[in-house]
């Protein structure tokens, strides 16, 4: 059984992507706790699936460090050995990351190592890119670095806006995060 925390901090549809697909595909995984770092969508969400919830708001705390540590210690206290990051919109610290080395997974909008960063759609139209899409991949100290694990691509088209490339890359992303949590699941895929 795959014990895994899911940190969010706005809409949540990955998060209910992979709830529902555990669901759906009786996957042997488990979402041990859904963590905010400001009360948004996504956790009515996560609260309609009858997951666990935690707000831990940036502004409660004095440093970084320890807002990290009580993060650190809600992913603990629900015995998660992964931790998937779905839209979380906060750089985790290299002491956070370290004390996760090769549990932390991250989603990201773009072909990476292509457009890092934010505004990823808006960028790959800029740059004229012929495809872009989405990345899952490890998180190491460096953002949005670290070990593919699985990409999924599209072409551009000559009549998108960030808007269009957002939503057809939002289908892909809702496909390979339950993707690689079934490979996990089913130990096609070890970290
Ligand atoms: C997703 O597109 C995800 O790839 C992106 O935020 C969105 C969250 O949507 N993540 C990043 O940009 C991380 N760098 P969601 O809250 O509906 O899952």
């Amino acid at each position: 059984m795959i014990r895994f925390a899911v940190l969010i901090s706005g809409r949540g549809s990955n998060m209910t992507y992979l709830a529902d697909a555990i669901k759906d595909y009786n996957i042997a995984a488990q979402i041990t706790v859904v963590i905010s770092n400001r009360y948004c969508a996504g956790i009515t969400l996560a609260q309609d699936r009858g997951l666990p919830t935690k707000v831990i708001n940036r502004k409660n705390f004095n440093t970084q460090a320890e807002h990290e540590a009580a993060i650190a210690a809600a992913i603990h206290y629900h015995r998660s050995k992964y931790v998937f990051l779905a839209g979380y919109m906060a750089i985790l610290s290299g002491d956070f990351v370290n004390q996760f080395a090769g549990q932390i997974i991250n989603i990201h909008p773009s072909l990476l190592p292509a457009f890092k960063g934010l505004n990823t759609h808006q960028r790959a139209i800029d740059e004229n890119a012929a495809t872009h899409g989405v990345s899952v991949h490890m998180v190491t100290a460096a953002l949005d670095e670290g070990p593919m694990i699985a990409q999924a691509s599209l072409p551009l088209m000559a009549s998108d806006t960030a808007d269009s490339l957002a939503a057809r890359v939002l289908q892909l992303e809702h496909q390979i995060y339950p993707f690689v949590l079934l490979g996990l699941a089913k130990k096609i895929l070890s970290l």
